[in-house]
């Protein structure tokens, strides 16, 4: 099939690869230049393992094409995917859905033969039955279906989540064609048995933000459990791990430490909330104000835990600082909780050091005031404490012993319970997690 994916970020320019790769001919729109220009090199502007290669792959081929012009966008595809972004409003907690609105202003005019819209971005629920009514306002006596598939791919694992995935959710306003449509275009997903959900399109933009507003609950309640355990010295690993044997729990976002961040979790959980007083339930979701609460509370907790090591106060202490990403095999930064760290150290007077695998560029860019390091090694020179904040397998695999012969002292908090507490001891580390 010949398919249109509208914005190639993390999700857009994922999904337009991996259509590629089930066979589809996929043309990506791009309004932004440079990404554009990287794109049509082959080139992914962000770091997501495996994406590369398989981008490069169709570019290659010639089975996917990017452009940034609506009117070859309108001309082209079978279906058009919506993959662009959904922030937050300036200073509000709730969406702002003006680039969805836009791909619709500016598509729909063009369109000259009846069309499936697909949308995958993150949407207040409402909004796809909001853009039907603005689509038939600016079609040209054909017909627009808009129907939601929402994504729900993680950073890191975005290719197997996409190809492989685990379910596949369609909101479609019944007697249209979309579900036959996207029956087609998933056809080799459904081969495998994928799960397929087809319902209205409310209930698919709830399955989404519901999902994201569970994951953030169940990592804040391991979180706030981790605070009850710290109170009386039990171990909230031993916790989570025999909790996550009851299958109806499951073991699964169940680690404790830093909390969540990223460009997802954070802003869905506020705008789902939001979204919820607009339509005058703001009470059943008042709970995610408390998971929030609980969240940002470990980012001024490991704050405190590194005033307390350094004696008290930050005030002209060394302190490395190892993981500036949200999560590990990605280089996003937005709302990084290690990042968010980094900064409030800082500004408590300490020099921080900050070293990530991926993620220097974009965090210099966003907090350039940082000190940043080509390696952990010097990133730790000299320091009196380091803080892992971010699990890259690159921290777990340090060597305690060659890493306390550069630094001031060894002391090391372990923000992600991901370290082996025992050798690092054994290395005469003073340890905290
Ligand atoms: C999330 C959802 O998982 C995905 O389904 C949705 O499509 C987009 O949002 P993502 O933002 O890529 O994906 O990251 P995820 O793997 O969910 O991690 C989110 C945050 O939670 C990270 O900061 C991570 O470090 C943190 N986390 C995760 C924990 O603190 N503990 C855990 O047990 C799991």
């Amino acid at each position: 099939m010949r398919l249109t994916v509208f914005g190639l970020g993390y999700l857009g320019a994922t999904h337009a690869a991996c259509m590629a790769e089930l066979g589809h001919e996929v043309l990506g729109v791009e309004v932004d230049p440079d990404k554009l220009t990287k794109l049509r090199q082959g080139q992914v502007p962000f770091y997501e393992p495996g994406l590369p290669e398989l981008l490069g792959k169709h570019i290659d081929s010639g089975r996917l094409q990017v452009t940034d012009s609506y009117e070859t966008a309108a001309d082209w595809g079978d279906a058009f995917f919506i993959a662009v972004g959904t922030p937050p409003k300036k200073g509000e907690d709730s969406a702002d859905v003006s680039q969805v609105e836009a791909v619709i202003d500016n598509l729909v005019p063009l369109l000259t033969r009846d069309a499936i819209i697909l949308g995958k971005s993150t949407v207040p629920v409402g909004t796809a039955q909001d853009l039907f009514c603005r689509a038939k306002d600016l079609a040209n006596n054909i017909l627009v279906e808009i129907a939601w598939n929402p994504e729900f791919l993680r950073e890191g694992h975005a290719i197997k989540d996409t190809l492989h995935p685990d379910r596949l959710v369609l909101g479609r306003v019944s007697g249209g064609n979309a579900e036959m449509v996207t029956r087609e275009i998933y056809s080799s997903l459904l081969a495998e048995q994928t799960p397929f959900i087809v319902t209205d399109t409310a209930t698919a933009e709830l399955v989404k933000v519901s999902a994201n507003a569970f994951l953030a609950t169940k990592i804040s309640f391991i979180n706030a459990i981790a605070e009850v355990c710290s109170a009386v010295g039990a171990d909230v690993r031993a916790v989570a791990d025999a909790m996550g044997y009851d299958t109806r729990i499951g073991r699964q976002f169940l680690n404790a430490g830093l909390g969540f961040g990223g460009g997802c979790l954070p802003k869905d959980i506020r705008a789902f909330r939001a979204r919820a007083g607009e339509l005058g339930a703001s009470g059943a979701l008042a709970f995610l104000r408390e998971v929030d609460i609980i969240n940002m509370h470990r980012r001024t907790r490991i704050v405190d835990l590194a005033k307390t090591v350094c004696g008290g106060s930050l005030l002209g202490a060394h302190v490395a600082v190892l993981g500036a990403a949200f999560k590990p095999e990605s280089d996003d930064v937005r709302d990084s909780p290690a990042l968010n760290v980094a900064g409030q150290i800082q500004l408590q007077g300490a020099s921080v050091t900050v070293y990530d695998p991926q993620a220097i560029d974009n965090s210099r860019r966003l907090f350039p005031t940082l000190s940043y390091a080509d390696s952990a090694m010097s990133a730790c020179h000299r320091a009196d404490v380091v803080l892992v904040l971010t699990e890259w397998a690159e921290f777990v695999g340090l060597d305690p012993h060659a890493l306390g012969k550069v630094t001031s002292r060894r002391a090391v908090i372990d923000g992600r319970m991901c370290l082996e507490s025992v050798k690092w001891k054994e290395a005469g580390w003073e340890y905290w997690s």
